[in-house]
């Protein structure tokens, strides 16, 4: 699949690169406008989960992400309202790219630990691209929980992470922490875009102040978008295809992709072929980056 992500063949060449680019998108009315709305949603968490970072899936979420949260008629506030303020930019930055599924993602203060990961696919072709749009509502440092990424460390290896399957990185989490993840300073109403393939976090929010982040994952109009289910208890040797449009997000909570839902749409099974990678492998797959992306994007 040779994919166009950008309309702007600089920002198109900058992403094939790098994975990413940061641009100006919303204007400070605008973040005004949106904390407005905000403050007359409803979730059942109240913006301010009470999990302490070790424990089950619940327990573990120390953040407010809208996706975990119990509230579905907020959730689809969220995405209405996301829908309403980002497509346009959706359709002036991305080439024929739709939006799937939108969150808040909010810090409160010094509260806000959250693992290294890529984004789950959400496409059956793992060489086909989707892309997260990251905009803060106020500046963000390294200090109060900005967006740390792996310059070209998307699609250099075909992997499948879900729920229930780690990272290929799990092994050396550490030294990604250490030595490869840059903090990116996103000014209020910036946007990163990046490939969700690529390898990212948000760090702890040191602050006083909470720290609020909208996460939208964009996908080309062309395709199906699915859900990769694992059984790691039952079928660990294979990994299912299920159709998942924005419904599917809306509809479902976080604990109820541990277990498979008797209505869901199966499109069939692919091997289990993830692998954890050791820090040398991880050092060559990023040398030959460049070369593993060639003929991937148009
Ligand atoms: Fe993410």
């Amino acid at each position: 699949m040779r994919r166009q992500v950008f309309r702007d063949p600089a920002l198109q060449e900058n992403f094939r690169c790098t994975g990413y680019n940061q641009l100006p998108l919303i204007s400070a009315e605008m973040i005004q406008k949106i904390k407005h709305e905000m403050a007359t949603m409803r979730p059942t968490d109240g913006f301010n989960p009470v999990g302490e970072a070790t424990g089950d899936v619940m327990n573990r979420v120390t953040y407010h992400c809208s996706f975990i949260d119990q509230n579905k008629e907020y959730k689809r506030q969220v995405l209405n309202m996301v829908k309403g303020v980002f497509q346009p930019y959706v359709d002036q930055f991305l080439a024929d790219f739709r939006i799937l599924n939108a969150n808040f993602y909010i810090k409160q203060a010094h509260r806000g630990h959250f693992p290294i990961h890529q984004n789950w696919p959400v496409l059956r072709d793992m060489s086909d691209t989707t892309v997260t749009i990251w905009c803060p509502l106020q500046n963000t440092t390294a200090i109060n929980g900005t967006l740390h990424i792996v310059p070209g460390s998307h699609k250099i290896t075909p992997h499948v992470e879900a729920v229930t399957l780690p990272p290929y990185f799990a092994n050396i989490k550490d030294e990604l922490v250490d030595s490869w993840l840059e903090p990116l300073d996103v000014p209020a109403g910036d946007a990163v875009i990046f490939d969700d393939g690529l390898i990212h976090w948000t760090s702890h929010n040191d602050s006083d102040e909470v720290r609020i982040a909208i996460q939208i994952l964009c996908i080309p109009r062309d395709t199906t978008p699915i859900f990769y289910f694992h059984d790691p208890e039952n079928d660990p040797e294979r990994i299912e295809i299920v159709e998942a449009d924005e419904e599917f997000y809306l509809n479902y909570h976080i604990t109820d992709l541990l277990v498979r839902q008797p209505e869901w749409k199966s499109l069939g099974f692919e091997p289990n072929n993830n692998k954890l990678v050791s820090s040398r492998e991880f050092h060559r797959m990023i040398a030959n980056g460049e070369r593993a992306r060639l003929g991937l994007f148009a």
